[in-house]
């Protein structure tokens, strides 16, 4: 396998939002994670988008949008959603496109980024529940933060509109 994680470019969307779709059709998530991805585009919030490519195909994506803290802190950013192809799971993929967007993140000066998501898998990329930094109506163990600054603020998050795009 000689996978090739970049950015992605315009002519990416709709594998994207094919891969997306695929994805998630079994996960325990809205079935609307296409339609953020496009209207996060649409919206110019795409801060950092990459996929990893195999030869000609696309066979993972994963997005990180900005989010507003109450606090006010600046800087944070969301990671979602982020998709394998269904038949290349389990392969490092993830991981691989994890590791290279938060370098990305950091490469563009973000103060920090959050996850809502199972803890056993993105603990390994140093997310952890946070006191005082949550989603509201969310289990707090499943709202992770990872810091890039060093600094943790408290205060509720919120995601950008587009996170409720249906169609
Ligand atoms: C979650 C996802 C992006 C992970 O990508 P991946 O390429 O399968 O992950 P990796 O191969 O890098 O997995 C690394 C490790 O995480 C584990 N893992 C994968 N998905 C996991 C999950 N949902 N929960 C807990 N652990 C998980 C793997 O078993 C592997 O463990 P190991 O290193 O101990 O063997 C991918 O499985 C996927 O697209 N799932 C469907 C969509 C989804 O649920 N996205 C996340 C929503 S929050």
């Amino acid at each position: 396998m000689s996978l090739d994680i970049r950015p992605e470019v315009p002519s990416d969307a709709d594998s994207i939002a094919q891969l997306t779709t695929a994805a998630f059709r079994t996960a325990p998530a809205s079935q609307n994670e296409a339609f953020i991805v496009n209207a996060l585009r649409r919206a110019g919030q795409l801060t950092v988008s990459l996929v990893a490519q195999d030869g000609e195909v696309l066979v993972g994506h994963v997005a990180f949008s900005p989010v507003s803290v109450s606090s006010g802190a600046a800087g944070w950013f969301g990671l979602g959603p982020i998709s394998v192809a269904p038949g290349r799971q389990g392969q490092g993929i993830g991981s691989q496109l994890m590791h290279d967007a938060l370098a990305e993140l950091r490469r563009v000066g973000a103060a920090g980024c959050v996850v809502l998501g199972d803890p056993g898998y993105y603990g390994r990329f140093g997310f952890a529940a946070r006191p005082g930094l949550v989603l509201e109506g969310v289990p707090p163990e499943y709202f992770q933060a990872l810091s890039l600054d060093g600094n943790y603020p408290a205060g509720a998050v919120q995601y950008h509109d587009t996170f409720n795009a249906t169609d």
